[in-house]
């Protein structure tokens, strides 16, 4: 897919695309931080300080100050004894992937899960087989012909902000002699559970995540990004320090990649000391949701139930909705209608993301011009 669209100011509820001011309901900047003025200083002051990047990896000299506190930073937000910081989330699955599968005989992928998960599967070199979102069945009968699993899924759908049955799957893979639950949470880390730990957190079962210790036949590991609800950029894996240490080792991304960017780091390690100064700022994103997801369904529209800070609605047919989000760019506002992506019914959907900095007259006003065209 390509666009020629171009943003010209920093993600937010009002957003310059192709020099005309929006109030935008798309991307991911669930907690309002991309433009937050001591997230821009503290990246430009890493950036003054120390260049571009290290211009080497993280093997050799490349955990810059600022790295190395995005580590720091990011276990104090989980709760974990460490964390591997990298590039980007895009990669956390090839990462986890090359930590376990020489541990599994055949990798059981979401079909609907984001690329980086199906391509991080594939690249595994196990055996290969899909499963639907919520078709236990079909997970429960492909991994009995199996003595050792590697199960992969994205934990939210990236564009339908569905979750996942993750106590389900969990379920089924406890009858395994041995299997691994590998989670990509980029849409729920900052935005799920009481204190933002994701789905994992909302289901009850952060603690015993991201660990090689205990006897459980079990082992769920959760991967993500940072450049989402948690304001900074660049791909996270936290946990216990075998674990973090195992991920660092497992492929070469640690010493066959530049360093994270100074300027991104200096940014992201900002970014996070605010998200867990300010707990209110996801409080307000629930809020704020809930607020949307009330006057969408007001307007007689289907929405999924949830606490995410995005979902997908679908109304009509495709030419309907590419009409619904044409007349709201005509009145100036900006709700994404995707038409094809991993994990999206056939027609497309609009998908709408909803920000902590986000007021409720702008929401009011989204809500009155759909109304309007509807
Ligand atoms: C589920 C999921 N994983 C990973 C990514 C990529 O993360 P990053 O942008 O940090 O590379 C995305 C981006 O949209 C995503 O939706």
């Amino acid at each position: 897919m390509t666009s020629t669209s171009f943003m010209q100011s920093p993600p937010g509820p009002e957003t310059v695309i192709d020099s005309t001011r929006y109030l935008y309901f798309g991307g991911t900047s669930y907690l309002g931080l991309a433009a937050h003025p001591e997230v821009i200083e503290a990246g430009c002051e890493a950036l003054r300080t120390y260049g571009v990047h290290s211009a080497t990896t993280r093997a050799r000299f490349g955990t810059i100050p600022p790295v190395d506190l995005v580590e720091r930073r990011a276990a104090e937000f989980f709760g974990t004894e460490d964390a591997f910081y990298f590039g980007s989330g895009y990669v956390a699955n090839h990462i986890l992937v090359s930590a376990f599968a020489e541990e599994a005989d055949a990798v059981l992928v979401n079909s609907g899960a984001h690329y980086c998960v199906l391509e991080a599967a594939r690249a595994s070199r196990l055996p290969y087989y899909t499963f639907a979102p919520r078709d236990l069945g079909t997970l429960a009968e492909i991994v009995r012909d199996f003595r050792r699993v590697l199960v992969m899924s994205d934990a939210v759908g990236p564009s339908d902000g569905s979750l996942v049955p993750v106590l389900e799957y969990c379920r089924i893979l406890k009858g395994c002699e041995r299997a691994f639950l590998l989670l990509d949470d980029a849409h729920g880390f900052g935005v799920l559970g009481d204190r933002g730990r994701g789905l994992v957190e909302e289901v009850g079962m952060w603690p015993s995540v991201n660990s090689l210790e205990g006897d459980s036949s079990l082992s769920v590991c959760v991967c993500g990004t940072l450049a989402k609800a948690l304001g900074g950029f660049g791909g996270i894996i936290p946990g216990t320090r075998d674990f973090v240490s195992r991920a660092r080792r497992s492929s070469h991304y640690f010493d066959g990649a530049s360093a994270p960017a100074s300027a991104e780091a200096g940014a992201t390690a900002k970014a996070l000391e605010i998200v867990m100064q300010k707990p209110n700022l996801r409080q307000t994103l629930h809020t704020n949701t809930e607020y949307l997801r009330n006057g969408l369904r007001a307007l007689g529209l289907t929405v999924p139930a949830g606490r995410t800070a995005h979902f997908g609605v679908t109304i009509g047919n495709r030419a309907r909705m590419e009409n619904i989000h044409a007349a709201l760019k005509a009145r100036g506002i900006m709700v994404p209608y995707i038409g094809a992506y991993t994990g999206i019914p056939e027609e497309g959907l609009l998908r709408f993301a909803v920000f902590a900095n986000h007021r409720v007259d702008q929401l009011d006003h989204l809500l009155t011009e759909l109304r309007a065209i509807l």
